[in-house]
């Protein structure tokens, strides 16, 4: 089996093949003078198996994705572990002559087999043309929690949609969650409704499966701090972190920021790796 990381994802792919005892197919990625993607895989995959590792967090993402497909024409099976993907959020039409991008990402990923990671609608892996599956990387975050050193913890859901996410997390540690109840205005506003909350003395964990703005968290953190809670973390799979989102968090009063490396960033510390090598 031979894992391909895309220009997104190098850094899971070469931990995934690590933890595989093997290495990262080495590609090259560059563009043209018209700014054209290039790619080319430095092997040949000619009758293999290979597994292509790549998030599409932005258009071109998607698109050495497809090219990478391309590329593997002749391999023998062609698995995309796609660890966060982009327009997963645009999975309704709301308006007459939208786009339902979501549906157009999938079928422009033609493969063998799929894997995302907390998907942001399971309805999307439908769309696809071949057997997808989504993996939870959340037992990973609630290890990560677990070996933080918390005072009287109380783990927070910012909203009804990552309510049985964090509820498994909570109970799997053993410890109290809540939930919040949000209101989306815009694609960077939220109202949060406020709750009379006790937390003097209380270390709180907010869990959310994106952090794109940040106006979600932001909102939740200005209501804990308000509550009283000593220290706010807040932690989510996908670290988007799109423009200022750091800035905001931080000038909220959040302590510290944790994702996974479904999107690699900074605040990447908790490794999504092994939930992919169990897998594919
Ligand atoms: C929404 O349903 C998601 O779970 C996140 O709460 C949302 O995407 C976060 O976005 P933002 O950081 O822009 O508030």
């Amino acid at each position: 089996m031979l894992i391909i990381g895309g220009p997104s994802s190098q850094t899971l792919a070469s931990r995934v093949a690590f933890e595989m005892g093997t290495y990262p197919v080495v590609s090259d990625f560059l563009r043209f003078p018209d700014n054209e993607q290039y790619l080319r895989i430095q092997y040949d995959v000619s009758g293999e198996d290979v597994v292509l590792i790549q998030s599409t967090v932005t258009d071109s993402d998607l698109f050495a994705l497809i090219q990478m497909i391309d590329a593997c024409s002749e391999a023998k099976t062609i698995t995309c572990v796609i660890p966060y993907m982009g327009y997963a959020r645009q999975d309704k039409l709301f308006n007459p002559g939208e786009p339902l991008s979501a549906r157009a990402a999938a079928k422009s990923i033609n493969c063998d087999r799929v894997f995302t990671i907390n998907i942001h609608e399971k309805s999307i892996l439908d769309y696809f043309s071949c057997p997808a599956t989504d993996l939870d990387a959340s037992p990973l975050i609630g290890k990560y929690i677990s070996n933080l050193d918390l005072d009287s913890p109380l783990l927070i859901a910012p909203d009804r949609g990552v309510e049985e996410m964090v509820k498994n997390t909570a109970s799997g540690l053993n410890l109290e969650y809540d939930v919040f109840d949000k209101t989306r205005l815009s694609g960077d506003s939220v109202v949060i409704e406020q709750k009379t909350l006790d937390l003097s003395k209380r270390d709180v964990i907010m869990i959310d499966d994106m952090i794109a703005t940040g106006g979600t968290m932001a909102e939740s953190i200005k209501m804990l701090k308000n509550g009283g809670a000593k220290r706010v973390f807040v932690g989510c799979v996908h670290p988007v972190l799109a423009r200022n989102a750091v800035l905001r968090l931080f000038n909220s009063g959040v302590s510290d920021i944790f994702a996974t490396d479904t999107i690699e960033k900074i605040q990447s510390s908790i490794s999504v790796s092994s939930l992919i090598v169990d897998n594919i």
